[in-house]
């Protein structure tokens, strides 16, 4: 859903520095706040937004396998930006500065399409993820999506596979949906977990339910059990009406999850895993995304689109001039269109580079943090032990400091993206370290169901 690219087919010379960073384990599944999957608004900008205000990792739209295959990889050679180009657009753009936080979702109801599909994609993502839950027709009448929860032999040779061939760095995940039953969901996940995944999502919510059931959470803390009591390690991600960063840590008392994953409450604010969230969106949003957005070459039409999902509350700008806002937004065809809302200052590169330095500044492994003014206690794990040990004197692990509460009217956020991710639900509160913590015509059109 991006406008095609016809740019360089090899790295870019300015590719900008990585942060240093091993690839993912399990454990950097652990203690973290996700993007979810979601097609059209998970888009790029939206993602390395996330990724600033705090998002452990994110994850890409749903990409169907077959859609991925004869994309030609195309490297804007004056953004760095990588896109798989389709016949008439991209189907999937990234860029190396989210690599190392990156997940990619396919969509497959066969193993060697998928396998084929990851390889495609992998120099440019840290993990693979298979979408076993959405119950559209167009997914699931090809066998994908929540059809999987019902076939698991093929739910897990679809796994095995992507394990098989996918190299060591490369994570392979899995996001699922509840069964009616308990005792099946288990069943599943068992089978699930022994297939060598490093993460398993539930989306709390099952096959037919809507968005607008409250999801079952309360259901998680068994699974969670269950799946520690397996003791491969593997990272259980709760999903379904997580509000933000605050709201993660109800989340997890409630059900245990290592992790949780937002969809709906990032599309209406990307800033949401920061624990002081951008309030004004129309004022500070807006202009930020337009201008990284326009400088990134992202498709229009999905700019627009995002920028139509975020819901903010109004402080400082009247409901009414939100109002005019959106209206203008429904009229324009183009980025031009929207020039005064960003005073004609087309200062994108300026908004990329921020976005850039504070993914950087974070210390390598930096989601494996120590909550501020906890005191951190010994941990399981040598490697764990000794990780809490080397973030506890960092700027963002130092016992005793205090998150900011509040997000400067007018301003962006300052605080340091993954700070304070949520204690675990245990009962001294241990504060265990945080870990690191597109489409075209094949696939198919969003909904908030997936
Ligand atoms: C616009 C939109 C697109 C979505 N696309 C996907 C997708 O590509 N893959 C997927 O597994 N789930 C997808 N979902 C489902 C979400 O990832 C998530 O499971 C669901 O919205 C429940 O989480 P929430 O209560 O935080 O919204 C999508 C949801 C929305 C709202």
């Amino acid at each position: 859903m991006m406008t095609r690219r016809s740019l360089s087919a090899s790295p870019s010379p300015r590719s900008p520095k990585r942060p240093k960073l091993e690839h993912l384990t399990s454990e950097d599944f652990k203690n973290g706040v996700f993007l979810a999957p979601m097609v059209r608004s998970g888009a790029l900008p939206t993602r390395l937004i996330a990724l600033q205000h705090g998002a452990t990792l994110v994850w890409g739209p749903e990409i169907v396998d077959k859609a991925i295959l004869h994309a030609k990889r195309e490297v804007d050679p004056s953004t760095g930006v990588i896109s798989y180009n389709g016949v008439s657009r991209a189907i999937f753009a990234t860029h190396p500065i989210e690599k190392p936080y990156l997940i990619y979702q396919i969509g497959s109801a066969d193993p060697e399409l998928a396998v084929q599909a990851a390889k495609t994609v992998m120099q440019d993502i840290s993990g693979i993820d298979l979408n076993c839950g959405c119950p559209k027709p167009f997914s699931t009448h090809a066998g994908m999506g929540a059809a999987l929860l019902t076939n698991p032999d093929l739910l897990c040779s679809i796994l095995k596979a992507l394990r098989e061939a996918m190299p060591l760095e490369i994570t392979v995940s899995v996001k699922i949906r509840l069964l009616p039953s308990q005792e099946d969901t288990l069943k599943l996940v068992e089978r699930i977990i022994d297939t060598g995944v490093s993460a398993l999502t539930v989306h709390c919510r099952t096959r037919n339910m809507r968005d607008r059931d409250a999801a079952l959470i309360e259901r998680l803390r068994e699974i969670v059990d269950f799946v520690n009591g397996m003791g491969k390690g593997v990272a259980v991600v709760e999903n379904g009406d997580c509000q933000g960063w605050e709201d993660a840590k109800r989340v997890r008392e409630v059900t245990g999850a290592h992790s949780v994953m937002i969809a709906r409450a990032a599309e209406s604010n990307p800033t949401c895993f920061s624990p002081t969230p951008m309030v004004d969106l129309e004022k500070i949003l807006w202009p930020k995304y337009l201008r990284l957005a326009k400088h990134l070459d992202n498709w229009w039409g999905l700019t627009k689109f995002c920028l139509a999902q975020f819901k903010g509350s109004y402080v400082t700008m009247k409901k009414s001039e939100a109002t005019q806002l959106r209206n203008k937004l429904s009229q324009a065809k183009n980025f031009e269109d929207l020039s005064d809302l960003v005073d004609n200052s087309w200062t994108g590169e300026e908004v990329f580079r921020e976005i850039v330095q504070s993914i950087e500044s974070r210390p390598p492994r930096e989601h494996r943090l120590i909550m501020p003014s906890q005191k951190a206690v010994p941990l399981e794990s040598d490697d764990a032990a000794s990780l809490a040990k080397s973030i506890c004197g960092s700027p963002y692990g130092s016992p005793g400091s205090e998150p900011g509460m509040i997000t400067p009217i007018g301003t962006e956020n300052p605080e340091p993206p993954g700070s304070g991710a949520p204690l675990l639900p245990d009962e001294q509160r241990r504060p265990l370290p945080s870990m690191i913590t597109g489409h075209n015509a094949v696939t198919p059109t969003p909904t908030p169901s997936c």
